[in-house]
């Protein structure tokens, strides 16, 4: 840093590993929201008026309206691996660079998907409260009877790094792995997984349990709807770690409602953070805060990643994570 100049301004939009600041107030000017809550639109923009890079959380919601009142914003560095909440499009017109924190969340994401697998087919949840309500009373011959997850047919949505780790575990459960994937996959890839490509309609007939895991777009967006939920088998449980519009949220409610499907477990929610009308009513649904990729480990790797970013970003350098084909290696702005 030379005399005078001054440091390039970070913003980061909430709280987050300590490692992570550490690393960017290193380098640069950093500004943080420490209130653990998400900023409102109009502070977020105040914020932005004269940050240099920011780090952003999928509950930012970064569009073209949000950019154009940021004239020195370099990078946005979303500190999750789905980037739906950015306007990448917005993003690029303006020059700026996005970046995202892929594969140190997989297998914690893939953990917790098989946690909801084994969390709704066991009744974890459920038998958890009765057990804390004081109504056990000894070992019952028809007490809390589940479903099994060893020896079923797992489908998976979405066959990428995360989907694919869902299949690993699986294959520990001797379960018959389908998946369904729009791109193509390599047999290479699905062969040593012992996984097998198939339509949505046969992976939705089929499967006792159905993972998604694939990223939010204008394709995936309500991919399982009123029409899909009827192909499932009425024994049949849905896990969603991905993004919650990819499920038509009230039929989901309907379709659980009336045990046309046997139960879900969901991490995300179509509206963030508000539940569809009904669904905390139903037992046979495990709801979690979408913590997919909450572990302390990755977390931290999560958060360093996009401190690197930016490091790399507002140096000059290209970001490892960037997203979109802007100009990284431009000078400072005048
Ligand atoms: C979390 O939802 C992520 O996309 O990282």
């Amino acid at each position: 840093m030379h005399h005078g100049e001054e440091k390039a301004r970070v913003f980061v939009s909430q709280p987050i590993p300590t490692s992570a600041i550490a690393l960017l107030e290193k380098h640069f000017r950093v500004i943080r929201n420490a209130d653990d809550r998400i900023l409102r639109r109009n502070e977020l923009k105040k914020a932005l008026r004269d940050a240099d890079g920011l780090l952003s959380l999928l509950t930012d919601k970064i569009d073209g309206d949000l950019l154009a009142g940021a004239p020195k914003l370099r990078i946005v560095a979303n500190m999750a691996v789905g980037y739906d909440n950015v306007d990448l499009k917005a993003a690029t017109e303006r020059g700026i660079m996005v970046t995202n924190t892929p594969g140190v969340l997989t297998e914690t994401t893939a953990d917790l998907a098989w946690a909801l697998i084994l969390g709704v087919a066991r009744r974890l949840v459920e038998s958890d409260r009765y057990t804390r309500e004081g109504k056990f009373r000894g070992w019952g011959p028809m007490l809390f009877l589940g479903t099994d997850v060893y020896g079923k047919t797992l489908g998976i949505i979405g066959f990428g790094r995360i989907g694919q780790a869902l299949a690993r575990r699986a294959r520990g459960f001797k379960m018959k792995v389908l998946f369904y994937d729009e791109m193509e996959v390599s047999p290479r890839v699905y062969e040593r997984l012992k996984a097998r490509p198939v339509t949505l309609e046969t992976l939705l007939r089929e499967a006792d349990y159905i993972s998604l895991h694939v990223p939010l777009t204008d394709t995936t967006r309500r991919l399982i709807s009123r029409e899909q939920l009827g192909m499932m088998k009425s024994s049949a449980y849905l896990i969603n770690t991905s993004r919650g519009p990819i499920i038509d949220e009230k039929e989901l409610v309907r379709a659980l409602k009336s045990k046309q499907i046997a139960g879900a477990g969901l991490d995300v929610y179509e509206k963030e953070p508000a539940l569809a009308a009904g669904l905390k009513g139903l037992s046979n649904a495990v709801l979690l805060p979408h913590i997919g990729s909450a572990s302390v480990e990755t977390r931290t790797k999560m958060a360093l990643m996009a401190a690197e970013n930016i490091r790399k970003a507002l140096s000059g350098k290209r970001p490892p994570n960037l997203l979109n084909e802007v100009r990284w290696n431009r000078g400072k702005q005048p």
